[in-house]
């Protein structure tokens, strides 16, 4: 599909490194919404701290640059994210999107980031920031859960909102049925907000602005 002519298209696409952890399937999302011509951004990297992960597998599969740090290998956390920093700097993004990264980073790490920093997080941020999110907002009892993608600086989970999707909490839902549904939503808010900041519509830059976009379905390019 050829791209849209609009004065967007004459920019160079935005160099988008992802650090992830896990399976792959936000990263799989952002590829495939590249590929198929739906977000202007060029994949230059994908890092983890899991060598065996979904993730890496399917960027080597898709001939995307790759790379996998032990943390066993580095003396602390702050040498390992130091090292982690270097490597993704190589690849000169222009964001990194931690996309199922699960492990901390650093203060050292996250002041040694070449660039902005944004991060997918599966719950209704400030609501549940950490770990086992649905299950702790099932135990909550809330009616609505949902995911955030954030800024990421030195509060885990407390950056910046720039986008939020919501979902439904069901009577009966366990916190597997519950992900699942999160899941659903994750992959278009992240694409769509990696496209916001691709074209200009939200700054990374303008720390102090507080924005959150809440995206509906009808914002979302549902797959
Ligand atoms: C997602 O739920 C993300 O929000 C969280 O970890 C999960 C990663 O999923 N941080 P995947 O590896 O992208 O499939």
């Amino acid at each position: 599909m050829n791209a849209p002519s609009s004065p967007e298209s004459a920019r160079p696409p935005l160099r988008v490194a992802v650090l992830a952890s896990g399976r792959g399937s936000n990263l799989q999302a952002l590829h495939r919404a590249q590929t198929e011509g739906r977000l202007p951004i060029a994949l230059v990297g994908v890092f983890s701290d899991k060598p065996e992960s979904g993730a890496l597998a399917y960027a080597r599969t898709h001939g995307l640059p790759a790379e996998a740090l032990r943390p066993s290998e580095f003396e602390s956390r702050e040498h390992f994210d130091r090292a982690l920093m270097r490597a993704a700097a190589a690849v000169r993004p222009d964001l990194i999107v931690c996309a199922g990264y699960m492990r901390i980073l650093s203060k050292d790490g996250i002041r040694a980031a070449p660039c902005p920093m944004i991060n997918i997080h599966p719950s209704l941020l400030p609501k549940f920031p950490g770990l086992h999110t649905h299950a702790r907002a099932l135990a909550a009892g809330e009616t609505e859960h949902g995911a955030s993608v954030h800024v990421v600086n030195e509060v885990l989970d407390g950056g910046r909102v720039l986008a939020q999707a919501r979902v439904p909490v069901r009577a009966g839902d366990d916190p597997s049925q519950l992900a699942e549904r999160v899941l659903s939503r994750e992959h278009p808010l992240l694409i769509a907000t990696v496209r916001a900041i691709a074209d200009g519509r939200i700054r990374l830059q303008d720390a102090g602005t507080a924005r959150v976009s809440w995206l509906h379905d009808d914002d979302l390019d549902l797959e």
